[in-house]
């Protein structure tokens, strides 16, 4: 230490005179760094994490200095813990952005990338953006700074040459007859879906506007796919269900004109019901998203719904989320979703109706699915699945003890219900809070109807 030259000697003896000046720290980390002395570098930093653990310019400055040791996996770690933290600074993602690369996962690489510029443009690195293949993207990043660190796209670790799974259309073969009850919702589709897909010439005689989707949330399990699919067979349309994924996937292959070769798919294979699911990660509040991925795929598919101006294309667009305040409001704009359905957990005809479909072809005597439906109250349809599945496991435990298979009866489920909870629960704990604190325009008046607070 005696032969340093005196600006860094100076520095390490003020140092050691106030080891937790964090500032003080953090610049003598480097200098060194840039000097090129690795080990001491680290040594600085690692004291100074001793003394305050949760320094992020400490915690950067050693990430720095393992990345420059080729300690590459150390240093990952120590960024990604620092991430986990609310309020990661633009440099973190930097960094991140860096060693993803550096591991060969150049897509997760570019969102990090891209995270770091929303945060702050001026980190923009020409070299790095030309190695991760997005170069010349800046432009369209500039005015995309509202970000959260509590983003609600979550993105797949992929390897760069993975390919979006390909959609498909089925042809459901449920119809609004193997919906139990719902007798509400499923009029509404009739009048808002179906009706002006099949009559358009009344709708526009009397300035009614047509297209637009519809937009169905409620607790999970409850029968928004389900619906999603009969309607499609009740109108003995195709069905094209898109998961959130699938088009982020889309975006990040770089790609954005496959989500218009999606709709364009959908209007050529008319009619067809064209389905969205988890809207909510796709359509996050600007300021729960996280990656400028999200951003732009929400205008590129806000575009296209606007495309889809005329239901004479005989494309129905359905959508479904479990959490609807989470949903970015220029979804709602007329001609988008404006029209918001609740879907509750089933009533009690819709649960015999779905106790029916379960039992098909299970040993049963005489299951009066009605009074298993009674007790039953709830409990969503996937609920109802556990109820079934629980009364068959017990069933083949006697069996398998007493050496005589017996029947399913009424009596079982009840039991097997009674030791099943509703999951339905916690959803309507948080749309509660909604319902009662964040109702404008009485968007949610139908979760207070259901929990008879209004
Ligand atoms: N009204 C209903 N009639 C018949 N089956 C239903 C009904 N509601 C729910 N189900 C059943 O419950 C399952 C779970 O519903 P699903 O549509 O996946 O829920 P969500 O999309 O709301 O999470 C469906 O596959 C279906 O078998
Ligand atoms: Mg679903």
């Amino acid at each position: 230490m005696f032969n340093e030259p005196e600006p860094i000697r100076d520095l390490m003896e003020a140092l050691q005179q106030s080891p937790d000046n964090v500032v003080l720290r953090a610049h003598v980390g480097g200098v060194l760094l840039s000097r090129g002395q690795l080990a001491e570098a680290e040594e600085v930093y690692r004291e100074g994490l001793k003394l305050t653990p949760a320094s992020e310019k400490l915690m950067l400055g050693l990430a720095q200095t393992l990345i420059q040791q080729g300690k590459t996996s150390a240093a990952m770690v120590l960024i990604e813990d620092l991430l986990k933290r609310p309020g990661a600074t633009p440099h973190a993602h930097m960094i991140h952005a860096r060693l993803l690369l550096k591991s060969g996962e150049t897509t997760r690489a570019s969102v990090a990338y891209r995270r770091a510029l929303e945060l702050d443009p001026e980190l923009a690195d020409e070299a790095l953006a030309e190695a991760l293949g997005i170069a010349g993207e800046q432009d369209d990043l500039d005015d995309m700074q509202e970000v959260d660190s509590e983003g609600r796209i979550r993105l797949r670790a992929e390897s760069p040459g993975e390919v979006a799974s390909p959609i498909e259309m089925e042809r459901p073969d449920i119809g609004f007859d193997d919906v139990g009850g719902m007798e509400g919702l499923k009029e509404e589709i009739r009048i808002k879906l179906i009706a002006p897909m099949r009559n358009p010439e009344i709708f526009k005689a009397y300035g009614k506007p047509i297209g637009g989707g519809l937009l169905m949330y409620g607790p999970p399990g409850c029968g928004k796919t389900y619906l999603a699919r009969a309607t499609a067979g009740e109108v003995e349309a195709g069905f094209i269900s898109v998961g959130i994924h699938d088009v982020l996937d889309m975006y990040l292959g770089n790609s954005e004109s496959k989500l218009h070769a999606l709709f364009e798919y959908a209007r050529q294979n008319s009619p067809c019901v064209l389905f969205f699911d988890e809207v909510d990660a796709l359509g996050a509040k600007r300021s729960d998203l996280q990656g400028s991925a999200g951003r732009q795929v929400i205008n590129q598919f806000l575009a296209e719904l606007d495309g889809v101006k005329s239901s004479n294309d005989g494309v129905l667009v359905l959508a479904a989320t479990n959490a609807p305040w989470h949903l970015d409001s220029a979804f709602r704009r007329p001609g988008r979703f404006d029209r918001v359905l609740f879907v509750p957990p089933p009533d009690q005809e819709a649960r015999a109706q779905v106790l029916r479909v379960l039992l098909k072809g299970k040993p049963q005597k005489d299951v009066d699915a009605d009074t298993v439906a009674k007790k039953t109250k709830g409990l969503s349809g996937a609920d109802l699945k556990a109820v079934v599945d629980r009364a068959v496991e017990a069933k083949i435990r006697d069996a398998l003890s007493s050496g005589t298979p017996t029947p399913l009866s009424t009596s079982d489920l009840v039991r097997s219900a009674k030791e099943t909870k509703p999951t339905t629960k916690e959803w309507f704990a948080t749309a509660r809070n909604y319902a009662l604190y964040s109702n404008q325009g009485g968007e949610y008046d139908d979760v207070l109807n259901y929990l008879k607070l209004k």
